[in-house]
Order: C-alpha cells, then sequence, then structure tokens
C-alpha cells in the first residue's frame, strides 16, 4: 500500500426531513450571508428551495440566490456568482441539488476569494483557500457532496475540466433520499452508472496488495447492482435510494480508494463526450467504461478476472483468464443496458466523424501534451480507436 493522508472533514446530516435542519447547520459552521445555489428548476417544482429557505430564516441568517446551472456546470454562471457574492458580501455557499450545482458552488466559492480568473484553478493553479461550501443532495451520482473535486466546463471551446483542493470539501452535507424520488428513472440511472464508475476506476489500480481498499470497492458495487435496479423501476422506494445515496457519497470520498493509484481515464474520455454533446456524465460514462476497459484488459487481466468472479459471480477460468475478464465487461455492459443507459454512440447523440476532435481535445487541450495518464497510459491513437470501439 502506498503512503496517504486523508481528512474528510464533511459533516454528514442522513435521513428524512433532515433539510430542515439547514439553517442550525449553517448557523454552526459560521455563515452569516449565504448564496443559495441551484439548477434548473427541480428544487422550486419539489418546494424544497421553500423548505431550505425557511430554515434559512428561522435562523435569522441573510441569504442571496442564484439558480440556473446547467448539468455539466459552465464557466458563465461561475463568473456572474463571483460577481454576486463579492456584491452582497457572501460568506457562505449553500448548493442546493447535483454535482453540477455542488461543483459551480465550489468554483465560485474559490474565484470569489482569487484576484485573477477563476479558470486558473481548472488549468492547474493550487486552490489555497475558497469561502465555505455546503451541499443539500437531490441526486445520488458525482459524489460531490463528499469530494474534494469539481468539475466545469469552459464555454469557450466547451471542453471540461477538473480541479481538487482540501478548501472544497463540504463543511456539511444533507443527504435525505427522499429528496431522490423526484428523479426520472434515466437520470437515477445515469446516476448509478457515475458511482460504479468512480468504483471501477479506483479498482483498476497498479498497486498491489491492498485487499481493504479492494473488498471495499466490491461490497459498493455488490450494492450498486443489488439496489440500483430498485430504484429504477420503482422511483419511491426510500431504502434502495438510501443504500445508494451513501455507496455514492462513500465511493467518492476517496475512503476506499487511499494508498492505491487510481485510473480516470474512462472519465477523462468521458468528459469530453458530454462537453460535447451535452449529455449526461453517466450516460456518456456507460458508453465509455465497457469500450476503456476491453482495450486494456490485457495490461492486467487477472484484475479484470478478480471483479468478474466477485462483482459478476463469473467462473474463473484459471487456463483462459482472459475469457473470464472478457465476461465480468460484457455483465458491465448488459447491467448498464438494462437499467436503460445507452449501449453505443449513435444511442448517446454522438458521432463519429467527430472523433479527431474528441482526442485533439482530449490529448492536446488545454496544456495537455499527447497522452493521459491512468492505469494505463494513452496516447491519442489509443484513445481514437476506443472512441473507434464505441460506435
Ligand atoms: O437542474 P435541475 O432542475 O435541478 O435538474 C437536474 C439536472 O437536469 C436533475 N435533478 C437533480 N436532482 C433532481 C433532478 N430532477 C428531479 N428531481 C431531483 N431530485 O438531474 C439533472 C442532472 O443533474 P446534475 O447535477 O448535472 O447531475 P450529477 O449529480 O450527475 O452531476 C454531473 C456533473 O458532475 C460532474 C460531471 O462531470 C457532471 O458535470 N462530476 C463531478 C465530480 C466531483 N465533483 O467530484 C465527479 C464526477 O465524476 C463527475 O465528473
Ligand atoms: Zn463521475
Amino acid at each position: 500500500m502506498q503512503n496517504f493522508t486523508f481528512y474528510s472533514p464533511t459533516y454528514f446530516v442522513f435521513g428524512k426531513d433532515t433539510e430542515n435542519q439547514t439553517g442550525e447547520y449553517v448557523k454552526r459552521f459560521g455563515g452569516t450571508k449565504v448564496l443559495i445555489h441551484y439548477g434548473g428548476g427541480s428544487v422550486i417544482r419539489s418546494g424544497l428551495l421553500d423548505r431550505v429557505k425557511a430554515s434559512l430564516e428561522k435562523e435569522g441568517i441573510a441569504y442571496t440566490l442564484l439558480g440556473g446551472v446547467q448539468p455539466n456546470p459552465r464557466s458563465g454562471l461561475v463568473y456572474q456568482g463571483i460577481d454576486l457574492c463579492r456584491s452582497e458580501g457572501v460568506d457562505f455557499i449553500l448548493a442546493v441539488g447535483g454535482g453540477s450545482t455542488i461543483d459551480s458552488a465550489k468554483a465560485i466559492a474559490a474565484g470569489t476569494l482569487y484576484d485573477g480568473d477563476f479558470w486558473d484553478f481548472y488549468s492547474g493553479t493550487p486552490i489555497e483557500k475558497a469561502l465555505p461550501v455546503a451541499t443539500i443532495l437531490t441526486i445520488s451520482a458525482a459524489g460531490s457532496e463528499g469530494s474534494a473535486d469539481s468539475v466545469i466546463t469552459k464555454e469557450e471551446g466547451m471542453f471540461k475540466r477538473g480541479a481538487s483542493a482540501e478548501a472544497f470539501r463540504p463543511k456539511f452535507s444533507i443527504l435525505n433520499p427522499a429528496l431522490t424520488q423526484t428523479l426520472p428513472a434515466y437520470q437515477t440511472a445515469c446516476g448509478i452508472t457515475d458511482i460504479m464508475a468512480h468504483l471501477y476506476e479506483r479498482y483498476l489500480t497498479n498497486t498491489k496488495d491492498v485487499e481493504v481498499t479492494d473488498r471495499l470497492l466490491e461490497a459498493l458495487l455488490l450494492t450498486m447492482v443489488h439496489e440500483g435496479p430498485k430504484a429504477v423501476a420503482d422511483p419511491n422506494n426510500y431504502e434502495a435510494r438510501a443504500n445508494i445515496m451513501w455507496a455514492g457519497m462513500i465511493g467518492h470520498n476517496n475512503a476506499c480508494g487511499v494508498g492505491r493509484s487510481q485510473d480516470w481515464n474512462s472519465h477523462n474520455i468521458e468528459h469530453e463526450l458530454s462537453a460535447l454533446y451535452d449529455c449526461a456524465h453517466g450516460a456518456g460514462l456507460a458508453v465509455t467504461m465497457p469500450a476503456v476497459f476491453t482495450y486494456v484488459m490485457n495490461h492486467d487481466v487477472m484484475r479484470f478476472a478478480q471483479i468478474a468472479t466477485r462483482v459478476w459471480g463469473c467462473q474463473m477460468d484459471f487456463a483462459h483468464p482472459e475469457e473470464t475478464a472478457k465476461a465480468g465487461i460484457e455483465a458491465l455492459r448488459n447491467f448498464l443496458i438494462s437499467i436503460g443507459m445507452p449501449k453505443n454512440f449513435a444511442e448517446l447523440g454522438a458521432k463519429e466523424e467527430d472523433i479527431d476532435k474528441l482526442v485533439e481535445v482530449l490529448c492536446y487541450g488545454d496544456g495537455r501534451t499527447g497522452t493521459i495518464d491512468g492505469f494505463v497510459t494513452l496516447n491519442a491513437d489509443d484513445c481514437r480507436k476506443i472512441y473507434q470501439l464505441m460506435v
């Protein structure tokens, strides 16, 4: 196991009606003037925004509002949010929504305290400070409610980049699984796929003998395989949604990723798809993962065979472990199709003729030098072949 430090100071408030305690927690963490940041309107329609406002008002906490975060959140709204926080003297940002809203909130939090262009942080400048951020989560997917990460789409060029900082860890996150019951089945399935990708991309490691994190990842994957279809079939299944919500958090706050190298090539390859076509990140991953895994399988066949037997129940073929590995990838693909995810470029809305452009931005955009690193280092030719496998 590699050396590591792990500090995950988020205070989690889990369960039914917990959003009504928002005001108490903002007060506890020192907020006096709050920016409530939200998306395209689901929190208005569900009545959640009104409950959050009432909870802040009960504690006498002032707030200002900024809605309109789009999925695959855009740089333009981040600039608006930074201006608003400065002009209104905001000292605390409350993201009410999904990963896009939370990531936009994190970008605003860092940008408000920075003299330069916030995009610097998404091009590698380290983040030293940010306004405190808290979240009320409405979709189990990105894991941003516990993570140190934020992903933003730059409107000039439409490409996505991530930034990471300890200052991005939310002060508190309110996780009420019932809030996810208004999600359409498709979005629920996109979230399940994203959570599974976060688990897979940690599982694909070059570090030896990391049994404890392997086993945690397997347990979380098995949870998704068992609970995911229940939530897709019955949106009101609170218990399934509760299991998925906590799995999504643990899966991405990195408790099960420490001490090991990780992959993230599927995420990098997918990010260009959701940036260019504005498809859901999870849907893009459903098409990307089987292609990447098929392409890199021979780098460590036994790792793929292990996940095939332990998670998908495949029979180990000791004479031909590559057959077991392939069966595991096929089982993943079939599972994702069974919950309603797309299986190829056409179903995702992606176009074969764009592959050169995708590869160019992926491998050379924004200062990259021709390769992406992960479980395997991939060059432009590898990435082109992987996109081709998705057609
Ligand atoms: O905008 P509203 O109206 O709220 O609708 C949203 C949006 O259309 C809707 N939705 C959310 N909760 C709902 C709901 N609709 C009905 N009822 C509810 N309870 O769902 C749609 C998708 O929301 P979004 O926030 O985009 O979803 P998600 O959480 O999947 O976030 C995706 C973003 O996270 C990034 C992705 O790249 C993508 O931009 N990621 C962030 C990570 C991180 N910060 O750690 C890691 C991830 O790997 C990922 O890359
Ligand atoms: Zn993801």
